[in-house]
């Protein structure tokens, strides 16, 4: 008895231990080594709306718009300054520097600044001599360098533009920079911005938490829709931890309707995009936080399985993209890319229900719940707009 208790105990021992590697060795392989990304990053960007007009009163003025608009309590969390924030000149020790004309109180007084408001910030740097706006340094040759520079300004996050990079190969330059951020001694986000030229989606998804797919987006509804396509097809590489990125949010900037920001919206959700917020937060107008704010689209987005929502069938301009959610449940986008009113149906059998299911329809604009549905869900969709639904099984 004592023997058999004794083997029994071995054995016990031996099958947690196996067990707890088998874990180990899932997370690991799912995410990447610095543990962030396990929903996309949602927060802003100083670049869609500003370029290089930037200071550190508008960085303050932003974090005090996330915050006091609601925004940061619906999950925004990052401030990013994007190109153009330091000297052309590197310090005598090498060092980057802020630019003293636009940002005199220095870096690591705006990131305390930005984490009095419980909110991170975060930076750009570029994988080449110079950044694009050719107005600062690059980190090429300083990666580790800048990444402790940053690890002590406070930094949260870096994105990494791809400009002057005297044609090296990216594999090479941006692991890099990955490595250099996870040695900084600070937790920072890594933001990949290669513009998909190398397909980052199939070498990345341990190197950065997300890759640029494509190129700039620009405020109108030609760019949006071609750059949701193009990141359409890497949707199997998603995954927590490393995210495609089809780049900044242009909803609230003014080149596109509501109902076309509606749906720029709706799909970067469903295609587990970054939601960051590309438009002056200091000035925006109800429409646009209508859109941004939504919070059962929000969580479509952040949903913890973490499945890039995809296209899944076209008839001319007609759409349907869906994806699997947590909880058995599906995410369902009717899109109507046409000129015309159209009726669009999505059957079952198409977006992964068994044909005899019964659905509870969540309309997640209209905030209306449709029961009972069978078979398929239909809609009137006007022209440039879509309905978005979130559908559960309903309990036999
Ligand atoms: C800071 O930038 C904003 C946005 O471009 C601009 O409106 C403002 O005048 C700038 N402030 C200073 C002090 O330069
Ligand atoms: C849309 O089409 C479906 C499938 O053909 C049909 O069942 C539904 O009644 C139509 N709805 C509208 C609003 O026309």
């Amino acid at each position: 008895m004592v023997l058999l208790g004794f083997f029994l105990r071995i054995i016990t021992l031996v099958l947690s231990l196996t067990l707890t590697q088998l874990v180990d060795g899932f997370q690991s392989r799912m995410l990447m080594s610095n543990g962030l990304a396990l929903t996309p990053q949602m927060g802003w960007n100083s670049w869609n709306h500003f370029q290089c007009n930037i200071n550190e009163t508008l960085i303050k003025q932003t974090a005090d718009a996330m915050v006091s608009s609601g925004l940061s309590a619906k999950g925004y969390k990052y401030i990013n300054i994007d190109d153009c924030w330091g000297e052309l000149k590197r310090d005598s020790q090498g060092n980057m520097v802020a630019k003293a004309s636009t940002f005199p109180s220095g870096i690591k007084a705006l990131s305390d600044y930005v984490h009095s408001k419980g909110l991170k910030l975060g930076i750009y740097s570029d994988a080449g001599t110079l950044t694009c706006s050719k107005t600062m340094p690059g980190s090429l040759g300083y990666e580790e360098q800048d990444a402790k520079t940053f690890a002590e300004w406070g930094i949260d996050y870096l994105k990494y533009d791809n400009c002057e990079n005297k044609g090296i190969s990216p594999k090479e330059r941006y692991p890099k920079m990955s490595k250099a951020l996870i040695n900084s001694g600070r937790s920072i986000f890594f933001s990949m911005c290669e513009w998909g030229q190398d397909d980052p989606a199939t070498w990345a998804g341990d190197i950065g938490n997300s890759w640029r797919t494509t190129g700039d987006i620009q405020d109108n509804w030609n760019s949006m829709t071609s750059i949701a396509d193009l990141n359409d097809r890497w949707a199997s590489y998603a995954r927590p931890g490393s995210w495609n990125d089809p780049d900044m949010l242009e909803v609230g900037n003014g080149g596109m309707t509501k109902e076309e920001y509606r749906s720029h919206f709706s799909i970067w959700a469903l295609a587990k995009a970054p939601l960051l917020i590309g438009c002056d937060l200091r000035s925006m107008n109800k429409d646009t936080f209508e859109l941004l704010s939504n919070k059962e689209v929000i969580a479509v987005n952040q949903d913890k399985l973490g499945i890039q929502g995809k296209k899944i069938k076209k008839e001319g301009d007609l759409e349907v993209w869906a994806g699997p959610l947590s909880k058995k449940r599906v995410a369902v986008i009717l899109w109507n890319r046409g000129s015309l009113p159209a009726n669009i149906t999505a059957r079952w059998a198409e977006i992964g229900l068994d044909s005899s299911a019964t659905v509870n329809a969540r309309d997640l604009w209209a905030h209306s719940t449709h029961s009972g549905v069978k078979k398929q869900l239909s809609a009137l969709v006007e022209p440039h707009a879509c309905k978005m639904y979130t559908l559960t099984r309903s309990k036999a």
